[in-house]
Formats: structure tokens, C-alpha cells, sequence
């Protein structure tokens, strides 16, 4: 077993994912982006305020990644860690227009909208979500879902619409998050703390045998690069997963919402898949 990928703080993780020697960090700490809201809620803002932008090179060719610090208020997406996301990919969609090929990935560790910032997180997250769309087009938009928190909320929304998904048995994906479920629910219904329960529905091993994400890897960094690498050597797919609308809204259609779903039954209902690994 290599170095664990899960356990880098975010800013490594994206640095790692380059060619040696390639990568500039854009708006980093020292530019003080911080959130303006959350200190008027008693919360210690941060100086990156949790989202990361860096470009460099992945195999000689030009790249932005952009990373989630899962650790700072749960990677969720304000108005400013949000805004630093849309515009880094809204930079890159301009440059892949005037022939400026620039691949895009994404590191996602999230709880989806930042709560204490809701609008304006919601805002920001709706033109990441129209960036990728037009990324698409271009270069394959790679997102990597490693663990600890997942990805959920809005952006488990723009993990379906990346091109690619690469994803680790730890990660966790879904669009409400288990505690949010339990909230809303009841604890009958969904057991926030039932840790076999919540990853046999939402966890990455769940997901790639249910044809929701491309590339089931383990929690090695040097396998994910790899994995990487070679996701976006093989270029940008003939579909996207956001646009095959139909066959997913099919399932949907013959899911039985009055009983509650088994992490067998998610997987026979969306076609299996055996793990790369
Ligand atoms: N906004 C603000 N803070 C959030 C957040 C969000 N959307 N999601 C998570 N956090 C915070 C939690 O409040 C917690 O903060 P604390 O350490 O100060 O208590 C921290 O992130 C870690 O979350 P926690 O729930 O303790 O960790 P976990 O690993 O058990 O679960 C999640 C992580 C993301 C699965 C869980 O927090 C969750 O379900 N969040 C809601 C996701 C969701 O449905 N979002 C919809 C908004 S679009």
C-alpha cells in the first residue's frame, strides 16, 4: 500500500497531481480571500477560505485543478471559495475557445452549499455547474471524490456533470447528505450514524458498481494520479452522463419510493460493473 491520498490535506493532494516542478497556486492564502460572513456567525473564516486553484501541467499538457479543503467547515461552497471555483473554470472554458487546451479537474470533498452563506453558495455553485457544461465540450472534466467527507448538495451535482468520475472505496457521493436526511426524516428512516448502512448506499464502491462514477481506485496516491493520467488521455467522452437524461429518468421511473432501498437493489436497478482494480 502507497501513501494514502485521503489523508493529505487538499492543498497537497492538488499539488501532487501535477508534473514535478509545474504548478502555481492562483488567489492563495496570501491574497486573504476570506469569507465575510462567517466571522458576523462567531466562525473563524479562513485565508483560502477552503477552496484551492492551481495550473501547471498533468503529462506535459496544461491543466487547472482545483481542490475542496474538506477539513474547513466541512468543504462547504460560500460565496467566496465559490467564486474562485466558477471563475478558475470559467477561465479555463475561455482559454479551451481560443484554442488554449487546458484540461480541468476537479478534487471534491464536500458538504455541498456552505449553510451559513446559502444564497449566495447556491449562486456560485449554479455557474460552476454551467462552466463544466461548457468544459465538456473541450477537454474531459475530471472530478476525484477521495474521502473523508464526500461530495453532496449542490456539488454532487457538478460531480454528475464531470466528464469522468474517479472515486475510492472511502468516498461517499449522493445529493442530500445523511445528516440532512436523517433531519428531515427521521433517524427510522436514515441513521446518519449507521456508517455501513450510509456507504452501502452512498460509498464509492456503491457508486461504481451502480454505473454513477468511471474509475473505482484504492486510496493509493500514486494509483490515482495514474488513474488520472490516463483518464484524461483517453480525451473527452463521446456522451456525458449529464446528458443521457433519458436513460436515467427511466430508472427513476421504476424505483419504488414506498420501501426503502438496499444498496443490492440501488445496484441491480442501475447495471453493475466490476472494480478496475
Ligand atoms: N454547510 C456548513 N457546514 C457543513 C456542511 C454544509 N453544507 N456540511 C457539513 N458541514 C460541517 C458540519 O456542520 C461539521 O461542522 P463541525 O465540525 O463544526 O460540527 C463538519 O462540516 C463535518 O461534518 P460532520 O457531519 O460532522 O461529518 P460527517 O463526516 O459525519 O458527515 C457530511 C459529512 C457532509 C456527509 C454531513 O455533514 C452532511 O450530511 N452534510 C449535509 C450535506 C447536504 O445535504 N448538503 C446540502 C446543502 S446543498
Amino acid at each position: 500500500m502507497g501513501r494514502s491520498f485521503v489523508e493529505m490535506p487538499v492543498r497537497q493532494r492538488c499539488q501532487f497531481l501535477f508534473d514535478e516542478g509545474s504548478v502555481t497556486e492562483l488567489l492563495g492564502c496570501e491574497a486573504q480571500l476570506t469569507s465575510p460572513w462567517l466571522p458576523k456567525q462567531g466562525i473563524v473564516s479562513q485565508s483560502d477560505d477552503g477552496a484551492i486553484v492551481m495550473l501547471g501541467k498533468i503529462d506535459g499538457q496544461r491543466a487547472v485543478v482545483l481542490g475542496i479543503e474538506g477539513g474547513f467547515q466541512g468543504g462547504a461552497i460560500g460565496e467566496v471559495s465559490g467564486a474562485k471555483m466558477a471563475a478558475a473554470l470559467d477561465l479555463a472554458l475561455q482559454d479551451n475557445q481560443r484554442g488554449v487546451k487546458t484540461q480541468v479537474v476537479i478534487v471534491l470533498e464536500t458538504g455541498g452549499v456552505r449553510l451559513q452563506e446559502a444564497n449566495l453558495g447556491l449562486a456560485a455553485i449554479a455557474d460552476i455547474h454551467s462552466a463544466i457544461i461548457g468544459l465538456n465540450d473541450y477537454v474531459p472534466v475530471v472530478g476525484i471524490v477521495a474521502g473523508a467527507v464526500g461530495c453532496f448538495g449542490g456539488m454532487s451535482i457538478a460531480a454528475g456533470l464531470c466528464s469522468k468520475l474517479i472515486v475510492t472505496r472511502e468516498a461517499r457521493l449522493g445529493l442530500n447528505g445523511p445528516a440532512v436526511i436523517e433531519q428531515e426524516a427521521g433517524i427510522a428512516e436514515y441513521d446518519a450514524s449507521d456508517r455501513p448502512f450510509i456507504w452501502g448506499i452512498t460509498g464509492g464502491e456503491q457508486r461504481y458498481r451502480s454505473n454513477l462514477v468511471d474509475h473505482l481506485v484504492e486510496d493509493d496516491a500514486n494509483v490515482i494520479k495514474q488513474q488520472l493520467v490516463e483518464t484524461l488521455q483517453s480525451g473527452k467522452p463521446p456522451t456525458t452522463r449529464s446528458e443521457q437524461i433519458d436513460h436515467y429518468l427511466s430508472i427513476l421511473n421504476q424505483v419504488d419510493t414506498s420501501v426503502q432501498a438496499t444498496p443490492t437493489q440501488v445496484c441491480s436497478d442501475l447495471a453493475g460493473g466490476e472494480a478496475d482494480e
